[in-house]
């Protein structure tokens, strides 16, 4: 009996051993040299607010010089007098653009080519520009979906492919696609919104594997619920179903997002969370995305089934939440 436990033990130890081994070989390839923001070229699509604002004043702050890209001028030219005040010495400029990303890939070639031409080449991009929409599936304009995947997820094919073939040129840079939480998992409002968030993570997977070699960084970033001006537009028309889901976490502040990003973006991290809720769904969702360092393989190879069960809890309680609010809704309009 006691050579079986001895034999099985051992097996279990050679089999640790034997992963960790392999890790150790796929390490080289998993952790880049960080990036240095002192002098370099940071473009951010949505630069002029929110999460997007505060990553450039992040990026500024360290000393890069910044290409801001949104639509609406006035609210490009504040935010660019706002980044600036933020500055660390007298060469860094904040150059802002107006332009619409989801239009024409050509329209993004065209504005990001003149950036190059002012402040060099790109060293990172930060896919930010985006909005949502809450609304049950149905009650949803077919148009809306479109919409949205035009600007979030689109807008960042077309930006990324104007500054792609120059990184792999000089193979060097960083690829940043804000995603969300709710390109992790799908709730309740969700379904026009999630969608492009989850696109943007199939993207990225591929597009990793692609320019790897070329030491050209991806990073998915998937903020929670966030103060900003768009999240509180959103919030106007927000179900009640989502708000009564959301309320199990708690609003983030767009500085305390944008500076993980930017850290993550930095060294080369795929995934970035934000938060203990954040944590356990890029864990949990972690699938085969690409390997960023040998502790977070550790951790999700651990830590995954347990998440997974800690999940169902979650689960349950969203279920709850949309039954109840059907059974009241029902009720209601018998009374009425
Ligand atoms: N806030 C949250 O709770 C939260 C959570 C998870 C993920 N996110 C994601 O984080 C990103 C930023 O969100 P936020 O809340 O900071 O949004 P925000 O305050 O509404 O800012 C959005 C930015 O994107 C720009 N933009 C929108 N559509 C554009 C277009 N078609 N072309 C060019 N620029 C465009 C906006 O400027 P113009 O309107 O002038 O173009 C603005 O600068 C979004 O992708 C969002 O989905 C947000
Ligand atoms: C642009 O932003 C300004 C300032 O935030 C706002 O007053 C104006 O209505 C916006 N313009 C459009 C076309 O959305």
């Amino acid at each position: 009996m006691s050579w079986m436990v001895l034999l099985a033990a051992s097996a279990g130890i050679a089999l640790v051993v034997a992963f960790l081994l392999l890790l150790y070989l796929a390490s080289p390839l998993a952790s880049p040299k960080p990036l240095s923001l002192s002098g370099a070229h940071v473009v951010v699509t949505g630069g002029s607010s929110g999460i997007g604002k505060s990553i450039a004043v992040e990026c500024f702050k360290q000393g890069a010089f910044i290409t801001l890209i949104a639509r609406n001028e006035s609210r490009l030219l504040e935010a660019k007098k706002e980044i600036e005040k933020y500055s660390i010495n007298d060469k860094q400029v904040v150059h802002a653009i107006s332009v619409d990303v989801s239009k024409d890939c050509a329209d993004m070639e065209r504005v990001l080519k003149q950036a190059q031409e002012k402040l060099g080449p790109v060293d990172m991009l930060v896919n930010c520009a985006g909005t949502s929409v809450n609304g049950k599936f149905e009650d949803l304009e077919s148009s809306r979906f479109e919409q949205l995947m035009a600007i979030n997820y689109l807008g960042s094919v077309y930006s990324t492919r104007a500054v792609v073939a120059t990184m792999k040129e000089r193979r060097m840079g960083r690829i940043v696609f804000v995603s969300s939480q709710a390109g992790q998992v799908g709730l309740f409002g969700y379904s026009a919104y999630s969608a492009t968030k989850f696109a943007l993570r199939g993207l990225a997977e591929a597009l990793q594997m692609e320019v790897k070699p070329y030491n050209i960084y991806v990073t998915v970033a998937y903020p929670p619920d966030t103060d900003t001006p768009g999240f509180a537009e959103e919030s106007k028309t927000k179900l009640l179903e989502t708000k009564l889901i959301s309320e199990s976490s708690s609003v983030c502040q767009p500085d305390h997002v944008a500076r993980v990003i930017v850290k993550d973006a930095v060294q080369g991290k795929f995934s970035s969370s934000v938060g203990t809720d954040g944590y356990m769904l890029t864990i949990l969702t972690s699938g085969m995305s690409p390997i960023s360092s040998i502790a977070e393989v550790l951790e999700a190879v651990i830590l995954m089934g347990f998440f997974r069960f800690i999940g169902l809890f979650y689960i349950a309680s969203f279920d709850s939440i949309v039954h109840r609010c059907m059974v009241q809704k029902e009720k209601s309009e018998k009374t009425d």
